[in-house]
């Protein structure tokens, strides 16, 4: 395993939409374990593919060593989950203001409204589709990650940057 350089503002590569993940081989499960080491080091509760230079659709995220249960909703006991091609489906408006922050921008955190709970499908590290919900900070997080592969920020989801702090 290796920890990977991440990419930081104002890198272009971070603005870039991502392509999807095709083939679920060696080379993925190591980029995956790569992630995780990468994302442990760091203290980050999720890290996606165009952080760590590679513009594929997938990230990792997580807490806990637990399994992934039907649905998310406590950040404390959010299982390691690597998600890949994910869909995200809004349940509910994207109003709900919360505070992030991102590897890929250091030192820095703003107030971000999301969805408060969504429907998650994506592929695991094998290619075995999932489905499952989430609410709470798991759904921050996987909508944080999720907007990483279209190239989308925290901040520029943010209504003012006047919390940016
Ligand atoms: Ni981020």
């Amino acid at each position: 395993m290796a920890i990977l350089p991440i990419l930081e503002v104002p890198d272009p590569r971070l603005k870039t939409i991502s392509t999807p993940v095709e083939s679920f081989d060696a080379d993925l499960k190591k980029l995956v374990d790569d992630m995780f080491e990468t994302m442990r080091e760091y203290a980050g509760i999720g890290l996606a593919g165009p952080q760590v230079h590679e513009g594929l659709r997938l990230f990792v995220a997580g807490v806990s060593a637990g399994v992934l249960p039907d649905a998310l909703s406590d950040a404390a006991d959010m299982p390691f989950v690597t998600l890949i091609n994910p869909e995200v489906t809004f349940v509910g408006p994207p109003d709900k203001t919360g505070w992030e922050g991102c590897l890929s921008i250091p030192d820095m955190r703003g107030l971000v409204p999301r969805a408060a709970e969504i429907r998650v499908q994506a592929y695991d590290r094998t290619g075995k589709p999932l489905a499952f919900g989430a609410s709470g900070l798991p759904a921050r997080v996987i909508q944080h990650e999720t907007d990483h592969l279209d190239g989308v920020l925290f901040f520029d989801r943010m209504a003012s940057l006047d919390t940016l702090t």
